[in-house]
This record gives structure tokens, sequence and C-alpha cells, in this order.
């Protein structure tokens, strides 16, 4: 089967998550810094590089904040990002894979925040993700160009 590719390519693409935990503030969370990603993001047109998203919950409300990676070789699922400089580290690694042109690893500091999204039933590593019976995510919903 032929399947087709896209004129919008990137090396990558970032979500960071601001739903119903990850980013509220009123609600005890960490701020996720929309505002300043978008901005940095435009001036200097890191969407070719790293496609920037900003979605609703993604589920693991648990890790908040939760960043995901899509990469070509998969999914990357990060936690925990609560300071400023977690999302420096982010923005600084995409102007490096912008230099560089390609995937660089991704930034030291969020090597601990990794976690497993998905049970992994060959080494027991599942991250547990509540589900309540009437709750579903939202859809990724805002997409800075
Ligand atoms: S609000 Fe971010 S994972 Fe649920």
């Amino acid at each position: 089967m032929q399947v087709n590719g896209t004129n919008r390519a990137a090396l990558a693409q970032i979500v960071f998550c601001r739903g119903c935990c990850c980013g509220r503030e009123d609600r005890g969370f960490p701020a996720v810094p929309v505002e300043r990603l978008k901005a940095v993001w435009k001036a200097e047109r890191l969407n070719s590089t790293v496609q920037l998203t900003i979605s609703g919950c993604l589920g693991p409300c648990d890790r908040a904040n939760v960043a995901l990676i899509l990469t070509p070789s998969g999914l990357e699922w990060y936690g925990d990002l609560s300071e400023p400089a977690d999302f420096d580290a982010a923005i600084e690694w995409v102007r490096e894979c912008r230099a560089a042109n390609q995937l660089l690893p991704r930034p030291a500091t969020w090597e601990s925040r990794r976690f497993v999204r998905f049970p992994d039933e060959s080494n027991g590593s599942a991250c547990a993700v509540r589900l309540d019976e009437d709750w579903f995510p939202e859809p990724i919903t805002a997409v800075t160009s």
C-alpha cells in the first residue's frame, strides 16, 4: 500500500498539553507558557523544524505538565514539566535541531521526565492512566503557524 506524504514536513512535532490539568494554575498546576512558546516559534519560524501544537488534555494528567514529541521513530511522552527552564530547554533543543538540520537528542533535563504512556507487558513499566467512564480527552485544538 502506498502511503502519501505531506507538504508540511518537519523533523518532528512537539505537543504541549494545556488541558484540564496541565497549565491550570487555578487548579494548582504549574504554568505552561503558551503565548511565549507561540511567539518564539513564530518569530523564529521553528515550525519547519519542529511543529508546535498546543493541545487539550492528552490523557496522563497524573504527569502534568505533559508534552508529547512525535518523530519518525515514534512517540515520546514527557511529564512533570514544571519550571520555565523546562520550556526554555525545549526551545533551545528546537533551535539546535534547526541549526543541525536534524533531530538531536532531546534536552538532557527532560530525560528523567520521560514516561511510558501505554502498558508494556514485556517489562511491566506501564504508567497507570485513569479514564473515567464519562470522560474523554479533548481533541487537539490549536496549531500555531
Ligand atoms: S490535562 Fe494534560 S494530560 Fe490531561
